[in-house]
């Protein structure tokens, strides 16, 4: 139902701030009014509905502690983490001065993304997650993540390049994943070692980077919580494909938040929060070589995961402003 009144309201809700100070505060509220006026207007929720929906974003934050972030639970399991996360990494770069998108965004958005798609192009980010909250220590190359033991071992190697293939020497690599049975340290503070699963590597000359670690499993995001019952009252499943986190960074580019996932995972068609981009699967190759085995101080055969980080320079197309000098 669309009376007169219902659509003078939003107008009237948007003129009223045509006074704030900030140009881009005022278009961000005017934009969230008008799509939160046309879903009242298209759902026509009850009185009753929206109480509900107040009582859940109340508890939402009502949840929110220094170690657990329901907020961001919320927008990963509705798709909006993902959406502000390849937004950001892939046009928002190209807005003028004024805001505004240039040639090159609107070509992004039509799909003539050149390189620049992960396909032998920059490497394609992913959500940061709510487990990145504690300092990851810093290790050397070819040390072992795994600081319990258990799963099964596996070396993950490759390089840090730029976009037009040079390697980033000194590029930093900050590593985290759950243990074998799904967990992070932190949520297990009483069974894993802080830091267990987490690593600061630093690329060497010519840009390379090893490690070791188990190869991880899939595991159920908290569901304890209100984004838990807003699962359970949708029928969907809790679960991440099985997945190691990054966020790689070199001096002069602009940093990359990712994942490797595993090939052959469950739930990588069904990610609980949407995360899976195709050019991130990666084989963790069965490999059966004592020698390379003895090299990286793992039991032969082992798992194998190799790929390349691709960073784009700042100052280049697809750059973030912020970070361009
Ligand atoms: C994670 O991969 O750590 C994660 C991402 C989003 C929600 C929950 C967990
Ligand atoms: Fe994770």
């Amino acid at each position: 139902m669309t009376t007169e009144f219902t659509t003078r309201i939003t107008e009237a809700v948007v003129d009223s701030l045509d006074g704030t100070a900030d140009p881009r505060l005022r278009e961000l509220l005017a934009a969230l009014t008008r799509h939160l006026h046309a879903f009242v207007r298209e759902a026509e929720p009850t009185t009753q509905e929206w109480e509900q929906a107040i009582a859940f974003l109340t508890a939402t934050g009502q949840s929110c502690t220094a170690t657990r972030q329901e907020f961001v639970l919320l927008s990963d399991v509705l798709g909006v983490s993902m959406l502000v996360e390849t937004i950001n990494s892939e046009g928002r770069g190209e807005r003028d001065e004024n805001g505004e998108r240039g040639e090159e965004a609107e070509r992004d958005e039509e799909g003539e993304r050149g390189e620049s798609d992960g396909r032998g192009g920059v490497t394609e980010s992913t959500v940061l997650g709510p487990f990145h909250m504690t300092e990851s220590p810093a290790r050397e190359l070819g040390a072992d993540i795994d600081l319990v033991g258990g799963g099964e071992p596996c070396v993950i190697s490759g390089r840090v390049l730029s976009k037009d293939g040079t390697p980033l020497p000194g590029a930093v690599l900050d590593v985290w994943q759950a243990n074998a049975e799904g967990y992070y340290d932190v949520q297990q503070p009483d069974v894993q070692p802080p830091g267990n699963g987490r690593g600061l590597f630093t690329a060497d000359a010519e840009g390379r980077f090893w490690f070791r670690t188990c190869v991880p499993s899939p595991y159920p995001i908290p569901t304890d919580g209100p984004v838990g019952d807003l699962l359970r009252a949708t029928a969907r499943h809790p679960y991440r494909p099985a997945h190691i986190h990054f966020i790689a960074s070199a001096e002069g580019h602009t940093p990359v938040t990712t994942h490797i996932f595993v090939a052959g995972s469950d739930y990588l068609d069904s990610d609980a929060v949407f995360a899976v981009k195709e050019s991130l699967v990666q084989d963790f190759t069965e490999t059966d070589d004592p020698s390379r085995a003895q090299r990286f101080g793992i039991p032969n055969p082992f798992r194998h995961a190799r790929f390349d980080l691709v960073l784009n320079a700042t100052n280049t197309p697809g750059a973030r402003d912020s970070e361009r000098a």
